[in-house]
Parts: structure tokens; C-alpha cells; sequence
């Protein structure tokens, strides 16, 4: 993959010239505190990457970390007026490398803007700090008996502005849906410094195009979100997990369709296959069966959650299920979901690197696309993992290798173009909730083809006709 181009204007004014960056350094500090900007470059190198392998970084001349709105609409006249890009970042949990640093940039960090401004439980919507770690808000709005759905893997770290940024998904989206369908309104500041709120607060609100949707997964590239309203939903009872074992992939997959073919609504329903399993119990012990070869997690937090489990349990033994394990409780229930949590880090453990895939299609689809990836997975002769947000058809392919080995390395890359290209030709996605980054930038256009693309393209100059916002990403 070649290196991230920064458009011509942009990237010779950040040249590295080290004149330019010090008059950048010095526009920048003539309107913010001096703590707010880190220029040591053992510092700065370490905010270069998201956490996505195989995409290029570059190194950044500067580091910002706002506090304000006007810290922010700050850096950005500073941006315009000396052509310099803005790389937008919150906890870097990313897995495309939208996040990753182009050369000369500012690095804009909105980690400390993490302040939870209102949570209303007569609006049920919380305003928020970009910032603010989605799990930190999660518990803050739980003690209001309100529930904030989006639940990425990296709950724990990832911030709302990263999660607005790249459209994220997460285990729970099945029922409740994506970050899109909790962004309500923003505040953005624009590539000329300019502050702009879209949407509303309302329960309801049709007034214009609907610019807030656009800026989720815009991935930094039209604006700085400063600012968001997000939608609550009541806090629904704890939910239960049944683990359902089967002898084949397929036979999983055919429980999802007998489960979503039945209406039944389930709260999760993910899939481990068995490198996954196997990869889970290696790193942590967590006594997961491993004759398996794949499982199934599905949950319901209704008010009578055995007896949907019960339903949903024998769906999957209709479909074959060799064993059907009901969670005792809601702690065993959160145990079950740790592992599968815990499902990338352990594959990663398994030759040191991986490449994630995130391919998403029609779920009726999903029994197609495993057993695509296990002929990928042989004609490659690699490990390939598979967890998978099944009751989306959202599936997360991950090969395993050796960076240090050429051979395999090209065999991982071209195993990973070759599971896009299975996932469109089935009617899928090539990305269901990770975003494009750098990562996909040439499957963007071979799934959006050269009129969506040409769109994509006006719509982006509109927002940034200078081109200094997160450049050479997406497209
Ligand atoms: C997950 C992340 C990788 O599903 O999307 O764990
Ligand atoms: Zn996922």
C-alpha cells in the first residue's frame, strides 16, 4: 500500500521544514496554554497510529490536546491559514487507521474534552464531551436507570467523539442498533474554524438535509465533532446468555436464521469459532469448550430472559446444536461476554499479528461467507479466526501471522482482499462498523463505485476545500 498523500497544498506547507513547524508551533501556542502542546518527538511519535496493522503513519509535527470549543476552533484557523493538516484522534482504538498521523500534521487529541454535560431522563438524551470513554458514560447514565446501547469490544477506552467518528458498532447492536441511530445533534467546528451545530434534541426534528448522520463515520475528514447529543434509551433488566456448541459453522449459521426467521430479538448473538475459542482459552483460561467448532452466545434482557433463552435453545438444537448451556446468572452471563470480548486480543496472540476483517452481509448470507473464509483460510494455508456479531451478519475474519515472514505476510494481505471481495459478492460490505481509514481505501470505491465515489468526493471539498482535514483517508 502506498503512503498517505497529503493533498499538494496542505503537505508542503507541513514539509517538516522546520521553520514552518515552529511558526505552527508558535500560531498554535499565541492561543492556547503551553500544556496543551507537545512537541517532543518521542511524545508525538507515540499518537502516529490507531491500532489497525498494515496502514501507514506519518510523523506528526505537534501534538494538540484541547480543552474548549475555542481550543479547538483555534487550531483550525491555525490549520487554514498555514495549510497545515489536522489529524482528529480520541483513544486511538481504531482498525483502520483513520486515526493515524499524516506527515507534518496536528495531531488533535480530544481526549481531554471529557466532560458529560447533561444527562435528561425526561429528554433521554445525555450532551456530551467528545472525550468522554463510552463506558464512563454507560455507567454514568445507568444511575439515571438509562442505557446508552453502542458497546464496542474497546467499551472500556474507546471515546464517544471515536466512536461518532468511525460509525462504531459493538455486541449489542442487533436489537438496539448502531452509533448512527444515537446521534441526535453535534457541534462540530469546520476546517476554517467556524462553529457549526446540526441536528437537534428533539424527538423528532426534519428541518435540512441531515448533516448530523453525515458526520458519523465521517471519520474526521469534514469537521471536529465538539460536541454531541446522543439518544437514551430505559434501562432495559441485566441480561441472560445461553452458549450454544455446534459441530459446523454452518449448522451455527442456521441457528441465527431459525432465531431471526422466528422474531425472536435478541439482545446479542455472536458467534466464536474455534481458532477464536481456542486463541480466548489460551490467553485467558477461561474453560470454553474447545471440541467445538463454533459457538454461540445469545442473550435477551426481557423481563423473563429464561424463557426467550429457553425458545432461542431449542432453535439451536433444531439446527443441531451438540450442547445448549443456559449462563445460572448474570455474572456467568458477563463472564461468557468478557470472552468474547477478549476475542481480537487473544488472536493477536496467536502469531503476533493479525489483520482484522470486518465484513458484513446479508445475514442469510452468513453460513456463505464462513465457509468462503475456511476456503480463503485453505488456499492461503493460514489461521484464519472468526468472531462474529452473527444476528448482524457482521463478521470479523482475522488472520494470523507472522509479520516477520514476508511470504505469509503477502498470503495475509491478499487472504484479506480476497474476503472483501467474497463479502461483496454476497451483497456485503466491506467494512459493518471499523470504517475505512487507510486501511480499505481501495475497497471504498470498488463497493460505492466511481458516481458514489465522485459524490463522496464533492461533499468532502464542500467541508474542506483546502483539503487539510485528515487527508488521505477514505478516498
Ligand atoms: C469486536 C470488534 C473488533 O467485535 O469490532 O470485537
Ligand atoms: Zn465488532
Amino acid at each position: 500500500m502506498s503512503r498517505i498523500e497529503a493533498p499538494q497544498d496542505a503537505a508542503d506547507a507541513a514539509d517538516g521544514a522546520p521553520a514552518v513547524a515552529s511558526a505552527l508551533v508558535e500560531r498554535l501556542l499565541a492561543g492556547l496554554p503551553g500544556e496543551a502542546v507537545l512537541t517532543d518527538p518521542d511524545v508525538t511519535a507515540s499518537y502516529a497510529n490507531d491500532m489497525a496493522s498494515f496502514c501507514p503513519s506519518g510523523v506528526p509535527a505537534v501534538v494538540v490536546l484541547p480543552r474548549t470549543v475555542e481550543d479547538v476552533q483555534h487550531v483550525m484557523r491555525t490549520a487554514t491559514e498555514l495549510r497545515v493538516p489536522v489529524v482528529p484522534q480520541g483513544a486511538r482504538t481504531g482498525l483502520s487507521g483513520a486515526a493515524n498521523a499524516t506527515d507534518g500534521c496536528v495531531v488533535l487529541s480530544l481526549t481531554r474534552m471529557d466532560r458529560i454535560l447533561e444527562i435528561n431522563p425526561v429528554d433521554r438524551v445525555a450532551v456530551v464531551e467528545p472525550g468522554v470513554v463510552n463506558a464512563t458514560l454507560s455507567r454514568a447514565v445507568n444511575e439515571h436507570g438509562l442505557y446508552y446501547p453502542p458497546d464496542p469490544s474497546s467499551w472500556e477506552m474507546c471515546t464517544i467523539g471515536g466512536n461518532i467518528g468511525t460509525a462504531s458498532g459493538g455486541l449489542c447492536c442487533v436489537k438496539y442498533g448502531v452509533t448512527a441511530e444515537y446521534v441526535l445533534g453535534l457541534d462540530v467546528v469546520l476546517a476554517d474554524g467556524r462553529l457549526m451545530s446540526t441536528g437537534r434534541r428533539t424527538a423528532k426534528g426534519v428541518a435540512g438535509y441531515d448533516l448530523t448522520r453525515l458526520f458519523v463515520g465521517s471519520e474526521g475528514s469534514l469537521g471536529i465533532v465538539v460536541r454531541a447529543v446522543l439518544a437514551l434509551r430505559p434501562k432495559p433488566p441485566e441480561q441472560l446468555v445461553l452458549a450454544a456448541e455446534f459441530a459446523s459453522a454452518s449448522a451455527a449459521c442456521d441457528a441465527v436464521c431459525r432465531i431471526m426467521e422466528g422474531g425472536h430479538v435478541p439482545s446479542l448473538l455472536e458467534l466464536m469459532d474455534r481458532t477464536t475459542v481456542k486463541a480466548v482459552n489460551d490467553l485467558a483460561h477461561m474453560g470454553l469448550p474447545e471440541t467445538t467448532e463454533a459457538l454461540l452466545l445469545a442473550a435477551f434482557d426481557t423481563t423473563d430472559p429464561a424463557a426467550d433463552l429457553g425458545a432461542v435453545g431449542a432453535l439451536c438444537e433444531a439446527a443441531g446444536a451438540t450442547q445448549v448451556v443456559p449462563a445460572d446468572d448474570v455474572a456467568e452471563s458477563e463472564l461468557l461476554l468478557q470472552a468474547r470480548r477478549l476475542s481480537l486480543t487473544a488472536l493477536e496472540a496467536v502469531k503476533g499479528t493479525t489483520m482484522i476483517d470486518d465484513v458484513c452481509v446479508p445475514r442469510s448470507r452468513l453460513g456463505d461467507m464462513l465457509e468462503g473464509i475456511e476456503r480463503v483460510a485453505a488456499k492461503y494455508d493460514l489461521t484464519i479466526g472468526v468472531c462474529a456479531h452473527a444476528g448482524d451478519g457482521n463478521t470479523h475474519p482475522t488472520v494470523c501471522f507472522d509479520a516477520r515472514d514476508p511470504d505469509e505476510s503477502r498470503r495475509a494481505r491478499e487472504s484479506f482482499d480476497e474476503i472483501m471481495a467474497l463479502g461483496l459478492e454476497l451483497g456485503g460490505t466491506i467494512t459493518g462498523e471499523h470504517g475505512v481509514g487507510v486501511l480499505k481505501k481501495e475497497w471504498l470505491a470498488r463497493e460505492i463505485g466511481p458516481v458514489g465515489l465522485e459524490m463522496q468526493r464533492a461533499v468532502k471539498h464542500v467541508f474542506d476545500p483546502l483539503g487539510i482535514l485528515n487527508p488521505g483517508k477514505l478516498f
